[in-house]
């Protein structure tokens, strides 16, 4: 990583030496690899045997991987670390920190430090360590945020290349709980048994059934799908099996169901859940004789259909509780596929995110790529509405980049963007008021005399003028 060379982590850290004394260092995403510290007795205590640096440098990776902000936390020795995380297309790859400084009172660090590396050291680093007010802190927070957000912009765009071959193509993801999903697929699609595909709203249920059918034997046959819960108990029932003439007002003549139009072929029975218990009966009928009779009719019909039903509520748990018929459930939970949600593979986000951009890019040409700052945003964000609402965002991201090349992160939605610290403040910015802070605390110190507050902040008479005329204070 370019850290050391970006331009505003040399700026950050010049200004976090010179103001606090402090040092700015990266690690890697687990808190390991921390190396620099802020003064030698920082580095006495990291060197020792048993340091606990360690450990509070992992509890605040985990703080980070958590926050989407810049984190304040104290290590063993009561100092505090100051850090934010930088995020790439695969997640939180590594922390900006700066640490060492007292925010807080001087006998906490003492007492810190005499408890856990003996009472030797506690007076020498209480001594060093540059106390830190609220206002301190708050620079330092948006110093650290600003190189973070730097380091991150500088992180490659990459998605990992799938060391994952299976015939499903249309079924994007490398995370081990869609391979397992993937691998059970090759063994049910040459199968004749029914299928109960359980998972959250939007992770792909509908997508896996159209895979079990167009992989299959039946794939030149119908696939048909029917939400149980989109119609009311009537409708759906003569949607599902039909009607005969004049078995109710309106029905003029013979109507074939869903059953007969998927006959030969798989049916795909959505939110089988809503189903009423009335029509529980009936799909049990299906499924057990292969038979059905229409709405009004008297003979039975013989149908041969593939069911696959999906559900995202615990049909087991509906057993129980008397909601769901147990002799249906059993019928239909021969083999069951439960698909993770997003949640679970978020290492797939951004293979997902290209697969989406790829699939919906209607110009000529080639679709266009993800910034690493945008794949960040679309990793970090825990997307309740899984796969569907990760798609509608690349819909709407793919409508903002016109013909652009890349899409940027400040196309993502705030909605996504969302949290703390995802709306960088310009580092000028951020420069100029911690400046203007320091120049104008000084002047006070000196009650306006600016020949001492120029000695005092370590700058010379005339480079303090510019500044204040700079800085229109
Ligand atoms: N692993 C995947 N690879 C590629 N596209 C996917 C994947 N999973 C889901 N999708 C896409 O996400 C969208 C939502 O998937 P689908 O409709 O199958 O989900 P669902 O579980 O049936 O959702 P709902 O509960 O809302 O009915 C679809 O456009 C689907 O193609
Ligand atoms: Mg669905």
């Amino acid at each position: 990583m370019t850290f050391d060379s970006l331009p505003e982590v040399i700026l950050a850290r010049d200004l976090l030496r010179r103001w606090w004394g402090l040092e700015l260092g990266l690690a890697a995403a687990d808190g390991s690899g921390y190396e620099r510290v802020s003064h030698a007795t920082c580095a006495t205590l990291r060197a020792q045997p048993g340091s606990a640096c360690a450990g509070s440098m992992r509890e605040i990776a985990s703080m980070v991987a958590k926050d989407r902000g810049v984190v304040v936390q104290r290590c063993h020795a009561g100092l505090a670390i100051v850090a934010a995380g930088v995020r790439g297309g695969t997640g939180l790859v590594g922390i900006v920190y700066a640490s060492g400084g007292r925010a807080g009172d001087l006998g906490d660090v003492e007492s810190a430090i005499a408890k856990g590396l003996g009472a030797a050291e506690a007076p020498a680093l209480a001594a060093v360590a540059p106390a830190l007010g609220e206002s301190d802190l708050a620079r330092i927070k948006d110093l650290v945020g600003v190189a973070a957000a730097a380091v991150e912009r500088a992180q490659p765009a990459t998605i990992p290349p799938t060391t994952f071959t299976h015939p499903f193509s249309e079924i994007v993801g490398d995370a081990p709980a869609v391979r397992d999903v993937v691998k059970l697929l090759g063994k049910v699609v040459k199968s004749e048994a029914t299928v109960l595909v359980h998972g959250e709203s939007g992770t792909g249920k509908e997508l896996i059934a159209r895979a079990i059918h167009y992989h299959g034997p039946r794939a030149k046959k119908p696939f048909v799908v029917q939400n149980c819960s989109a119609f009311n108990d009537n409708l759906l029932e003569s949607a599902l099996f039909g009607h005969v003439r004049g078995a109710f007002t309106g029905a003029v003549k013979d109507q074939p169901g869903l059953f007969q139009v998927a006959d030969g072929g798989t049916f795909f029975l959505d939110e089988i859940g809503d189903m009423s218990a009335a029509l529980q009966v009936k799909l049990l009928r299906v499924l057990q004789e292969g038979t059905l009779t229409p709405v009004g009719g008297t003979k039975p019909i013989k149908v041969d259909v593939r069911i696959i039903a999906a559900s995202h509520k615990d049909l087991a748990a509906m057993v129980e509780k008397k909601q769901f018929r147990e002799d249906l459930f059993y019928r239909v939970n021969v083999l069951k596929i439960t698909v993770p949600p997003l949640r679970e593979r978020v290492a797939d986000i951004p293979r997902l995110a290209q697969h989406f951009v790829n699939k919906h890019w209607r110009n000529p040409g080639k679709a266009p790529g993800l910034s690493a700052g945008a794949l960040a945003r679309l990793v970090a964000y825990p997307w309740p509405g899984n796969i569907r609402e990760l798609e509608n965002e690349i819909e709407r991201m793919l409508v903002l980049a016109g013909d652009a090349q890349e899409l940027t992160a400040s196309m993502v939605s705030s909605r996504v963007s969302g949290g703390s610290g995802t709306t960088p403040r310009a580092l000028r910015d951020v420069v100029d008021t911690a400046e203007a802070d320091a120049i104008v605390a000084a002047l006070g110190r000196h009650v306006g005399d600016r020949e001492a507050a120029a000695a005092d902040l370590g700058i010379s008479r005339s480079y303090l003028d510019a500044r204040v005329n700079a800085l229109g204070l």
